[in-house]
């Protein structure tokens, strides 16, 4: 008997092996029953001790999770922790369907790496792909099995506080920086142990909040939504993206938690997207305040129907959907498309083969803050820093200073350089200013710490000592910014100045004479016109997370030539937002000679404080022979543009080097220029490269005046430079 049973076994496990997923998960569905199958799109929160720092199911979800009515948690982490949940349901339940535990991974799990609009301004696919991939082998060995990210929001209004998420305002860069992410969170295979799910997100738009306040109107264009906030999108699912998040707002009166357009035409019936789609937290259950769903079932009934597969903590799919199906409200067809979408990114997880993949306490505690995870992220924040400002070569500092004073509310700040949604991030973890520059000076100079005063107090009383401070200082490194709680989710701002009495302190420290170098700590462009104009060198670090202090004193000190560039324009003013580069022309552009009758302000100008793509070295790079293999292609003819990028100081490092296309006569009016592609090249001390760039048609491709995405016949302009206003410039025609 039991060689019968052996044989049974072998053969169905063969069997099953050759059995599709699609088979797989139809075989699984034809067992479950309605409430099992709406169980599969519910999810909750575990509840998070802030004392111990872990998080487990709250009261009345183990019950859930036994009777099959609840399929995956949020918050929940650990190996040990999801491998005691996930005993419940496959142990448990009565289809052992197992669980999928998903977490904000947003720029690491408990090693923190530099927020995400920090890694994009490192303009390095490669660097961020890996940061990704560093991310998912920590929170993969923590037991998460998917993560709530990219976030692929395009963000042209820096008041919006959900900027520092993303990858600025460009919807070029935006696109490779959610592949990148995609590919990395996912690696080359969904099944293995150290792969997570990612989550494109937040579809869509949500960055066009009017006024740049979280979760408010967006209105827009089908032809501006499609050219500048869907294509990230697209890019990352082309990565493979398995799943995507809704978003808060609605777009022209419809909330995207219920929007045919959006779920059904684009992502569906266009894109052919097979993964499924989860709500953002109670986005369903908002459909009432909204003013489109009169109450909780009539917003389950229209997000399961628009598509929203998975309902996140809004209850309304737990408590109405076998209802809406049992009054044909909602067809049993549609709900089992949507466990369909959900059983098979369980299948493509690995977890029906092995539900405990992820529960292994001893690779956990191999991989958690591991020193590949430290040098990785120290590696990240390094190429993530931005160098806005170095009059005379201040930087890099010499090695020989006897005595630095290190000034400011950011200086030795522990928690803030974690920045935003970072997630089991420990500041105990986090190494500072002072404490980098000490790591890195080694004792051999005298390190002078003064706070002169808080991030945003009116207190002046640190005043004194800071500038007594500076005065004992051959330099003075003046650490200013913003707290990690000034940006993230609900953390607009109306004002983009430096918060509370920072400037002042700038400018007191600026009259003792000494040279100071300004290190900003910002989750969002911020105005920092007295900076900008008096302070002599200015590095912009965003949020650098656990390694910021020796990453910025690496740069700092020479050990690495900064390279970042700005993703994102630095208005003067908030009166000029919203302000970015790839504005259209205008009937009445702006004409700094005369400003009158044109495109201005009476009071104001235009110009930014930083454009994007902006970002120095502490070497130059010198552009020449611009050329263009054709300058009359057909419609299908793609063009190589070609130019030198010589390195001309005596200092070795990398440039972002820049192409912008401008395409002058439309069907409908045009940006004034678009970026098209990039190439970060490494160059010795003299060092020349000659570089090419492919111009194909889809580069050139738009929405016409009848929606369709075309090339049309007309002149056009060429830019290749350092950032997206200084730019040498080639000109093309596309014939009939
Ligand atoms: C939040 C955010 C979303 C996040 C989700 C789960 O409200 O909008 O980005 O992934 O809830 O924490």
């Amino acid at each position: 008997m039991k060689k019968y049973l052996l044989l049974f076994f072998a053969f169905s496990s063969l069997f099953a092996q050759k059995k599709t997923i699609d088979q797989r998960v139809d075989s699984v569905l034809a067992l479950m029953n309605l409430d099992e199958k709406v169980g599969q799109l519910v999810q909750y929160t575990g509840g998070f001790d802030t004392g111990t720092r872990t998080a487990s199911p709250k009261q009345g979800q183990i019950e859930l999770i036994r009777s099959g009515k609840l399929g995956s948690l949020l918050n929940i982490f650990g190996a040990q922790q999801t491998r005691k949940v996930q005993k419940i349901a496959v142990e448990e339940s009565r289809l052992k369907i197992p669980m999928l535990f998903g977490l904000d991974v947003i720029h690491g799990f408990r090693t923190t790496f530099p927020v995400p609009i920090a890694e994009a301004s490192s303009w390095d696919p490669k660097l961020v792909e890996k940061s990704a991939r560093m991310q998912a082998i920590e929170a993969s060995s923590a037991g998460i099995h998917w993560t709530f990210n990219p976030m692929v929001d395009i963000a042209r209004d820096p008041r919006w506080g959900r900027i520092v998420e993303g990858s600025g305002e460009d919807p070029f860069l935006g696109s490779v920086m959610a592949a990148s992410r995609v590919k990395g969170y996912q690696g080359d295979d969904l099944a293995a142990a150290n792969s997570i799910a990612a989550c494109a997100k937040h579809f869509a738009a949500y960055g066009a909040a009017e006024g740049g306040r979280d979760y408010n109107t967006v209105e827009l264009t089908e032809r501006t939504l499609r050219e500048v906030y869907l294509r990230p999108f697209k890019s990352a699912l082309d990565a493979g993206a398995a799943t995507f998040m809704v978003s808060f707002n609605e777009i022209g009166g419809v909330p995207s938690s219920a929007n045919p357009f959006l779920l059904k035409k684009i992502l569906r019936d266009e894109w052919k997207f097979d993964g499924f789609v989860v709500s953002d937290w109670n986005s369903i259950g908002e459909l009432v305040p909204h003013g489109i769903a009169k109450d909780l079932k009539e917003a389950a009934r229209l997000g399961i129907n628009t598509g929203v597969d998975i309902d996140m903590e809004a209850n309304a799919y737990h408590r109405h959907l076998a209802d809406l199906v049992n009054e044909n409200k909602v067809s049993i067809r549609d709900l089992d498309e949507s466990v369909r979408r959900v059983l098979k990114i369980k299948f493509r997880l690995g977890l029906f083969d092995d539900p405990y993949k992820y529960c292994s306490a001893d690779r956990e505690k191999k991989t958690i803050r591991n020193e590949e995870m430290i040098k990785a992220t120290r590696e990240a924040a390094k190429r993530s820093a931005v160098l806005l400002k170095n009059e005379n070569h201040l930087l890099p500092l010499k090695k020989d200073l006897k005595r630095i004073a290190v000034i400011g509310p950011l200086a030795n700040s522990k928690v803030d350089p974690l920045g935003p949604w970072n997630q089991q991030g420990d500041s105990a973890d986090v190494v500072t200013v002072v404490e980098g520059i000490k790591n890195k000076i080694n004792g051999k100079a005298e390190i002078i710490y003064s706070k002169g005063c808080t991030i945003d107090g009116k207190s002046k009383n640190g005043f004194n000592d800071a500038v007594a401070a500076a005065e004992k200082s051959e330099i003075v490194i003046l650490c200013l910014g913003e707290s990690l709680t000034m940006s993230g989710e609900a953390r607009s701002r109306a004002s983009l100045d430096l918060p509370g009495v920072q400037n002042e302190l700038a400018e007191l420290l600026q009259k003792t004479g000494k040279p100071i170098i300004a290190v900003l700590m910002n989750g969002r462009p911020l105005t920092i016109n007295y900076l900008a104009e008096n302070i002599p060198a200015i590095l912009e670090t965003w949020f650098l997370g656990n390694e910021s202090g020796n990453a910025i004193a690496d740069i700092l000190f020479g050990d690495y030539n900064p390279s970042g560039k700005l993703p994102v324009t630095f208005p003067k003013s908030v009166g000029q937002v919203p302000l970015y580069y790839n504005h259209k022309n205008t009937g009445r552009p702006n004409n700094p000679a005369h400003q009158m009758y044109t495109t201005s302000y009476t009071d104001f100008t235009n110009a930014p404080l930083y454009p994007f793509g902006f970002g120095l070295s502490y070497t130059t790079f010198e552009y020449s022979n611009l050329s263009l293999s054709k300058n009359k292609i057909s419609k299908e003819e793609s063009i190589i543009a070609s130019i030198d990028v010589k390195n001309t100081g005596d200092l070795e490092g990398e440039e972002i080097v820049q192409l912008y296309i401008r395409d002058l006569v439309g069907s409908v009016t045009r940006p004034v220029k678009e970026l098209k592609d990039f190439k970060k090249i490494y160059l010795k001390p003299g060092e020349l490269k000659h570089l090419e760039f492919v111009i194909s048609p889809d580069k050139l491709k738009f929405y016409d005046i009848n929606m369709n995405f075309t090339v049309e016949p007309g002149d056009f302009k060429l830019f290749i430079g350092t950032n997206s206003v200084d730019l040498k410039e080639a000109a093309f025609s596309v014939l009939e």
